[in-house]
């Protein structure tokens, strides 16, 4: 169990140090920020991520010419698929299209059972064949990590084992899910805002944000 502080993070997971970052963070956390407000951190937060998280993405050269003269620019090379675990991962889309416009978006719904905080499976719109080389998954809330395994699961059996890379973009994770994920899918990167304390009693992120789907879409309580 990663303690904390944690000493010893696995080398697949980066925790974002930018300042705009750790900026906008607070103002996500802040219990007094309202629905519209959380939507378009989140979309802000979700490009920043999305940046760190493309910097190994492969490119290759595309012939340009400028007003001056002709060039080699480039292009992504990587075809690239966002997978958004419904619902609080729906937020996460809209900036990842801005930075990945020939990106194609397969939405996967995952809820957690909260009694057993188990995912269960309602929706799935992968497409026939893998036709991909990066897989980003996009969901807010790291927590018990049962959703990001199921869904790296349900990508893997789908066809998406190497060399075709799947990656994990969150905004807060907790110590426990970033350690089921390693230790059932050490190949998988993990892309974060911040990595958290750790779970209370309900399974929920301390000190977090509360429900990322609850806050986003001004249902429930938001809270623990
Ligand atoms: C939240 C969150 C993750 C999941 C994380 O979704 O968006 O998908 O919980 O928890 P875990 O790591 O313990 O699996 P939720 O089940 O609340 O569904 P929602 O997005 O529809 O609100
Ligand atoms: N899902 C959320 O939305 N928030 C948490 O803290 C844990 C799971």
């Amino acid at each position: 169990m990663l303690g904390w502080p944690p000493m010893d993070l696995p080398s697949t997971l980066h925790v974002s140090t930018h300042p705009a970052v750790l900026h906008k963070l607070a103002i996500l956390r802040d219990e007094a920020t309202e629905p519209k407000k959380f939507r378009e951190v989140v979309r802000e937060l979700s490009w920043l991520l999305g940046y760190e998280a493309l910097a190994d993405a492969r490119v290759r050269t595309r012939r340009v010419t400028t007003p001056l003269e002709e060039m080699d620019g480039h292009e992504l090379a990587d075809r690239i698929g966002l997978v958004p675990i419904l619902r609080a991962g729906l937020g996460m889309v809209d900036a990842m299209l801005e930075l990945m416009p020939t990106a194609e978006v397969w939405h996967l719904g995952l809820f957690r059972d909260e009694r057993t905080l188990r995912p269960v499976e309602y929706y799935n719109k992968l497409p026939d064949s893998t036709t991909v080389d990066l897989c980003l998954i996009l969901d807010p809330m790291l927590a018990t990590g049962g959703s990001a395994t199921a869904a790296i699961e349900v990508l893997k059996r789908w066809g998406a084992v190497k060399p075709v890379r799947i990656k994990l973009v969150n905004l807060i994770a907790a110590p426990e899910g970033v350690e089921a994920v390693t230790n059932a899918h050490p190949d998988v990167e993990i892309h974060c805002a911040a990595l958290d304390r750790q779970l209370n009693d309900k399974g929920y992120i301390m000190p977090g944000l509360g429900d990322a789907g609850d806050r986003q879409f001004g249902t429930g309580k938001a809270g623990a």
